[in-house]
């Protein structure tokens, strides 16, 4: 098992009871859930709210991006072999990497997953999953693992950190990303501000990584209650630039049909 390493000192961390302690004596406690916190104390946590977390478990739950989820998994399971090491950055709930350990368990791929992401409400509600990931809340720009002890990487629409990628990966070690394409999730945007914008799609070169392949997830979502209209719009950065009355026209919507478009691109770390 891959030990994390202590955030104060980068010292292999061990577990004594129900702790972790590094060398140098640096403890931290391990939760009734088995999770750890290894934020460092004084950073501010900028992390999902529990409102965010319950919006997407609910919304993802619910299969809506299946699509994607079948994407990933298969191509996780492309990269992977029996005793490797996948790390989800900036996790969430685990709905990815949950999935990726069903898929893994009915392949008999036996990897070890782990989470990190800096929101407690994200690490708890991915510890309520029970699906044998390791789990900690930990900034992906201060990943709690040593250098070169990665396989897989993967970050779905959390904040990149190609620096901490580049030193927890392996030498040819993998990175596996998604992104919205232009017009991914147009038809909601269109039902909240007068003047849509379709996304920006930024080139898919990334430093220190060579791109070995990348491919478009493009699918339709009839959502049929205006709760999984809310629930999808509280899962995205919209929540937060939304003014109260453009909000409030999605409470008038009962039913939406929307275009969920992914690019997804699978990276060699050089
Ligand atoms: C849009 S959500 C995506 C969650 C999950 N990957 C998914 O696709 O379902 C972005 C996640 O990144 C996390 N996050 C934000 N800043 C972070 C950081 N510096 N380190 C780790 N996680 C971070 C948030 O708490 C949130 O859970
Ligand atoms: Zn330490």
């Amino acid at each position: 098992m891959l030990n994390f390493i202590c955030p104060v000192c980068k010292k292999e961390l061990y577990t004594k009871e129900k702790s972790l302690l590094c060398e140098n004596g640096h403890c931290f406690d391990i939760s009734r859930k088995g999770t750890v916190n290894l934020l460092r104390t004084g950073k501010a946590n900028h992390g999902d709210d529990k409102r965010m977390v319950m919006a997407r478990k609910t919304f993802l739950d619910k299969g809506y991006y299946e699509p994607l989820h079948a994407v990933i998994r298969e191509t996780a399971a492309e990269y992977s072999y029996d005793g490797c090491t996948l790390l989800d950055c900036g996790c969430g709930e685990c709905s990815y990497t949950a999935d990726i350990s069903r898929h893994f368990i009915s392949k008999n791929i036996n990897a070890e997953i782990i989470g990190i992401d800096v929101s407690k409400e994200a690490i708890n509600c991915a510890a309520s999953r029970h699906s044998g990931i390791r789990l900690a809340v930990a900034s992906v720009f201060d990943i709690p693992l040593p250098d070169k002890s990665c396989d897989i990487v993967l970050a779905m629409f959390s904040p990149f950190s190609g620096s901490e990628y580049l030193r927890v990966l392996k030498d040819g070690g993998i990175y596996i990303t998604a992104y919205p394409l232009e017009d991914h999730l147009f038809e909601l945007k269109k039902a909240v501000y007068d003047e849509p914008y379709r996304n920006e799609v930024s080139d898919t070169g990334v430093d220190g990584f060579e791109l070995l392949s990348q491919k478009d997830c493009k699918f339709r979502m009839e959502l049929k209650t205006n709760e999984d209209l809310i629930s999808l719009f509280e899962m995205t950065p919209y929540c937060y630039k939304t003014s109260k009355t453009d909000r409030e026209k999605l409470d008038r919507i009962s039913a939406l049909s929307v275009c969920a478009e992914f690019g997804i691109a699978v990276y060699r770390k050089k």
